[in-house]
């Protein structure tokens, strides 16, 4: 009885809070442009003659945290951006140099087996793994992918910094037509050591699996991957642009491990599929079309999306500048959509691409203006890359308890809700 009152007291507690409040998200870094660091700054300056590195077209996409560390994307899509992906060692400088990440080495041009264009990457915070997805190369209609470097997966080891394992894409399962791999995430063993990704190809509106006991590859397809017309028009401030080829682009992995979350970037409906069905090569496009559910619909388009421990789907409405929480409450089987409810708003916020949660209960995200990027309309004289943090009090769908099977309980006594309230009612 008394774990009921608490557990009933504390969703009071947070829904009075998030009616009350909604969060000002505190920025930790934020760019103009980015800069490296370089071995030596004849380098640097090599590099910025011969064009290898154009400061302006470095644009952060992803995000993921390590321990102390913060690991970024920055997608090979315009020309000068020499490393794809970054790390950002615990700074105190508002706009802290990138570093290569893992080394320089990895990441030169002309070879294929190096990193060449990431926009994502998971890591398992069992192992330290990172699973990292590399397209390859930018994606254009009429390209002969026959003339160009494979996709790939890469499994890095974050504490010993080495390679562990990497799979190559074969075009059956990227083609045919355009593919972009374009966000990740991780499903589980019971013996905590990640055993699947799910990646969504935004370009060929697939949801494609990577197992990795058996290493093979394979895709699904249906059509609440692709992009909606209606919605393919995004205005952010006053700059309007048009995402028509865009499908299937945010996904999320429930902590529970049952269901994977996606939505297209064009549309603003929210879909899951079961683990069941994506865990087996076998299971085919109509057993994923009868087992697909149309959760709902968002406040608006999004780009990432993230999943708690607490049942929280996090995403951002791209136009309007906000982050909202969507309560997933478990419910034996079956989930059921909750409230959604605006947690962060800011006027700087444009364009949050990506998210990723630290250990102190914050969610960490990354707004990159990427409409006024790629319509090359960046406003000079002012940052267009920014980290923000947030306090959820929630924590990755990672982090999970030694009984992966069964939904998280919450069980703290009643007096920290009790503070928890007052602190909330106090600082709102
Ligand atoms: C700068 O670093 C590069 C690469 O490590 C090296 O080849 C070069 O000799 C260095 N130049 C100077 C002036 O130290
Ligand atoms: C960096 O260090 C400060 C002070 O130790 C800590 O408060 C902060 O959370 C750290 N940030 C990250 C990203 O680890
Ligand atoms: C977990 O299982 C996988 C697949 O059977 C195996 O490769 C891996 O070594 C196991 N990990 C541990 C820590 O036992
Ligand atoms: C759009 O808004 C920005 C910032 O307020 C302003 O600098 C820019 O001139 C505006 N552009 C147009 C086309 O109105
Ligand atoms: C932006 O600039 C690049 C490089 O100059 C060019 O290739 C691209 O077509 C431009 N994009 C738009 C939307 O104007």
């Amino acid at each position: 009885m008394a774990n009921y009152l608490a557990f009933v007291f504390y969703f009071q507690a947070f829904g009075i809070f998030t009616v009350l409040c909604s969060v000002k998200p505190n920025i930790v870094y934020e760019w103009e442009t980015v800069d490296l660091v370089w071995p030596n700054s004849s380098v640097k300056d090599e590099y910025i003659q011969s064009k290898k590195f154009i400061p302006e077209n470095n644009a952060i996409n992803g995000i993921k945290m390590y321990k102390d560390d913060i690991y970024l994307t920055i997608p090979k899509l315009k020309d000068g951006v020499p490393f794809s992906l970054v790390k950002v060692k615990n700074d105190t400088s508002k706009n802290p140099l990138l570093i290569p990440y893992p080394n320089w080495d990895i990441h030169l041009e002309g070879d294929c087996s190096n990193l060449r264009l990431i926009q994502s990457m998971e890591i398992d915070p069992y192992t330290g793994y990172m699973w990292i997805i590399d397209t390859s190369f930018v994606p254009r209609a009429n390209i002969n992918i026959a003339d160009q470097c494979l996709s790939k997966i890469i499994i890095w080891d974050l504490e010993n910094d080495v390679e562990i394992h990497r799979h190559t894409f074969p075009s059956s399962v990227t083609g045919p037509g355009m593919f972009y791999l374009n966000d990740i995430v991780l499903d589980f063993h019971s013996n905590k050591t990640a055993r699947w990704a799910y990646i969504s190809d935004t370009l060929g509106h697939r949801l494609i699996v990577y197992d990795r006991e058996l290493d093979i590859s394979y895709a699904f397809r249906h059509a609440s991957m692709k992009p909606v017309p209606e919605y393919a028009s995004i205005t952010i401030g006053n700059v309007t642009n048009v995402y028509s080829p865009l499908g299937i682009n945010g996904i999320a992995m429930s902590s529970d491990l049952k269901n994977v979350y996606y939505c297209p970037l064009a549309g603003v409906g929210l879909y899951r599929i079961p683990t069941a069905v994506l865990r087996s090569s076998k299971s085919s496009n109509s057993d994923f079309e009868r087992e697909v559910v149309h959760v709902g619909n968002k406040m608006a388009q999004s780009d990432g999306i993230y999943y708690g421990q607490k049942h929280n789907l996090y995403y951002s409405t791209l136009g309007p500048r906000s982050v909202y929480q969507w309560s997933m409450t478990p419910i034996s089987d079956n989930v059921r959509p909750g409230r959604q409810t605006e947690i962060g708003n800011d006027d700087r916020i444009e364009w949050i691409d990506s998210f990723a949660f630290d250990e102190s209960g914050y969610l960490w995200f990354v707004s990159n203006n990427l409409n006024t990027h790629f319509s090359n309309e960046t406003v000079k004289g002012s940052s267009n890359f920014f980290i923000w943090k947030l306090f959820v009090d929630d924590s990755s769908y990672l982090k999970f308890s030694d009984d992966t099977s069964s939904a998280p309980s919450y069980s703290p006594g009643v007096y920290v809700y009790i503070f928890v309230f007052l602190y909330l009612l106090v600082t709102c």
